[in-house]
């Protein structure tokens, strides 16, 4: 851990997010922050916006308004790739098991 770094410090912040698709408002001013040694989870039914607030995170998405801060610098624009470069990436639930019991 870089040593300038302290447990607590806001690394990840979500400013005031608002993304629509058309007119489907996936998300309307959502703001959230991740600390150093934070897990965050992010609830939600079907279709309120969680995936959609990822890919705001990771750059798939870029929302209309509002803006991501991470590290402390601002973001409008960050492709998928470049989040990667610095440490921000999505993987996804999918599980399976080469087993023939099931799982979850
Ligand atoms: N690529 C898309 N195009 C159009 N509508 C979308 C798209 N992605 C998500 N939505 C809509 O945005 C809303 C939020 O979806 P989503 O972020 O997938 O929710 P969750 O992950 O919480 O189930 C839903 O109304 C969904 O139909
Ligand atoms: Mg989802």
């Amino acid at each position: 851990m870089n040593p300038h770094r302290k447990i607590g410090d806001v690394i990840l912040q979500a400013e005031a997010i608002s993304l629509s698709f058309g007119g489907v408002k996936a998300l309307t001013n959502i703001s959230l922050e991740v600390r150093e040694h934070e897990v965050l989870s992010i609830i939600g039914p079907n279709g309120a916006g969680k995936s959609s607030m990822l890919n705001v995170i990771n750059g798939v998405y870029h929302p209309q308004q509002g803006r991501v801060i991470y590290r402390g610098e601002a973001r409008s624009k960050m492709r998928p790739h470049e989040a990667a470069r610095q440490g921000i990436a999505r993987t996804f639930q999918n599980i399976w098991s080469r087993s023939t019991s099931s799982s979850t």
